[in-house]
């Protein structure tokens, strides 16, 4: 299977498509620098990668990723994200902004462009990594307004998408992947980003029906 991960070059991005080759599939590496060492090593290693540049927060940036790509994909994932650590009363208004047009307005315009260019194969899976604290259900504090505002953002358009997309069979998820070890979850995180992508690999493979939010484990998580 051909699968597109963005943000595939640090972090649970980078997991990801390991445990994809891994899993022999084709990865698809969707990153803002083609010329990162980590994906650099997999290419001069012969592994069954596809390496293009893409700022999911740039709209041109975007077309121009889609028009290049020469695949159809089975399996996107959604995964570059930003975190602010911003609390109430201490917002900035640009923080909302950037989180925004990555971690919600990313996904949904990708999703958008590939759809329209034929790029997402009927019997597709859509994955948007989310984060439990986009859940509205489960709010109680949060790390940062902006973060959980976007996140929240997103599970709607999972959930939206998930209704267009039934016609074409494609089904659409919001995962959370955990508190993980990377740059963005912290060193004190308990999960190892290679945990984390097992555990959304393997509930890619098996997950039944579409507009649900699970985490890594397959535990499924209220709205
Ligand atoms: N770590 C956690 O505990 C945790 C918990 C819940 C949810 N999540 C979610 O999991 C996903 C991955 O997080 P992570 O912990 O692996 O974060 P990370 O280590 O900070 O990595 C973030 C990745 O996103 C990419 N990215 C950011 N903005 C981008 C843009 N405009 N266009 C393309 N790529 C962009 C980064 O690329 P550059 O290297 O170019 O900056 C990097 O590859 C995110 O959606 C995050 O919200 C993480």
């Amino acid at each position: 299977m051909i699968y597109l991960i963005t943000g595939a070059n640090r972090g649970i991005g980078l997991a990801l498509t390991k445990e994809a080759l891994r899993r022999k599939h084709k990865v698809i590496a969707a990153v803002r620098n083609p010329q990162a060492e980590s994906l650099q090593n997999m290419i001069e290693n012969g592994e069954n990668i596809v390496v293009l540049k893409l700022d999911v927060s740039d709209c041109d940036s975007i077309k121009k990723f889609v028009d290049e790509l020469e695949f159809k994909v089975d399996v996107l994932i959604n995964n570059a994200g930003v975190l602010f650590r911003d609390k109430f009363p201490n917002l900035k208004y640009e923080n909302f902004i950037k989180s925004f047009e990555t971690n919600a307005l990313g996904p949904l315009f990708l999703t958008r462009e590939l759809y329209e260019q034929g790029k997402i194969n009927k019997g597709g899976k859509i994955i948007n990594i989310d984060s439990i604290l986009g859940s509205i259900s489960n709010t109680s504090a949060t790390t940062s307004y902006s973060y959980s505002v976007s996140k929240a953002a997103l599970n709607m358009i999972t959930k939206l998408l998930s209704h267009y997309f039934l016609k074409e069979n494609i089904s659409v998820l919001s995962i959370h992947p955990g508190w993980v070890k990377t740059d963005m979850g912290g060193m004190e995180a308990p999960i190892t980003p290679e945990e984390s992508a097992k555990g959304i690999m393997d509930l890619i493979e098996v997950f039944e029906g579409t507009g649900r939010f699970f985490d890594y484990t397959g535990r499924e998580i209220e709205w």
